[in-house]
């Protein structure tokens, strides 16, 4: 595991935004495994910024997203789809027919679940996939449990996690219940792993998921196992690490 450490957000973007950015130059064909939420907003824009400017062509990108709520459409102002297509898909040339994001609507979850597993092997796996941690130390959607679930699944959100999101809708009681969520499987199964983390709130649970027990209950710790994990962080979120 490397941690790289970053004095504030935009240095922590940016820096993040320098992985992800060699991964492209270097492997234009590559497979991104994308997140949402606040963290990776300044990764996003900076990744445009330098697409903007011509250092960056995503002309040959596939993207998979690691979750969507269930019960909500694309064009909702607070789905993941639309989240990704306003905050970075609609800004490069990343075709849009090359972009994944769990279907919130799919009326067969089961099916939905097993369709994205599927997308996920036909495009070879994941080359890169940026993560975010939530304060349970959910990645994904994947919420502290009983066990690591492994495929791709429907998860009933955490009082905290429906908490934290409460931000993003009117009030706590509209933010979906349930999400689709990518699972450990193909997070491990990823070849290289980006966790991006800020402020103080992330300071506890960054460092009982790269330093405390591997258990489901946190299930950010199974990343400890992962051989090609990067950590950038901004020096609030590793507050307690160092
Ligand atoms: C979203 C996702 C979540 C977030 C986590 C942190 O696609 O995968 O695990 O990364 O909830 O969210 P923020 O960045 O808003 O603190």
């Amino acid at each position: 595991m490397k941690i790289i450490s970053a004095p504030d957000y935009q240095s922590m973007s940016r820096k993040a935004a320098n992985i992800i950015s060699a991964q492209v130059i270097l492997f234009p064909n590559s497979v991104l495994g994308l997140a949402t939420g606040s963290t990776p907003l300044g990764v996003y824009q900076q990744l445009i910024e330098w697409y903007k400017k011509d250092d960056i062509d995503f002309s040959k990108v596939h993207s998979v997203n690691l979750d969507e709520y269930c019960g909500l459409s694309g064009e909702h102002e607070q789905s993941y789809r639309y989240y990704m297509n306003t905050n970075f898909f609609n800004h490069v040339n990343l075709p849009i027919e090359n972009t994944n994001v769990p279907n919130g609507l799919a009326k067969d979850i089961d099916a939905e679940c097993k369709r994205y597993d599927n997308v996920i092997t036909s495009l070879g796996g994941i080359d890169l996939q940026l993560l975010g941690i939530g304060h349970t130390g959910h990645i994904g959607f994947n919420e502290p449990d009983d066990d690591f679930d492994k495929t791709t699944h429907c998860v009933k959100l955490n009082q905290k996690t429906i908490e934290a999101n409460a931000r993003f809708f009117e009030n706590a009681a509209e933010v979906p219940q349930h999400a689709l969520t990518m699972g450990i499987k193909a997070i491990m199964q990823a070849k290289k792993l980006l966790l991006v983390a800020n402020g103080s709130s992330k300071a506890e649970v960054l460092c009982r998921s790269l330093f405390g027990p591997i258990t489901p209950e946190v299930p950010a710790s199974i990343l400890q196992l992962h051989n090609d994990l990067t950590v950038v962080a901004d020096a609030e979120a590793l507050a307690v690490i160092r």
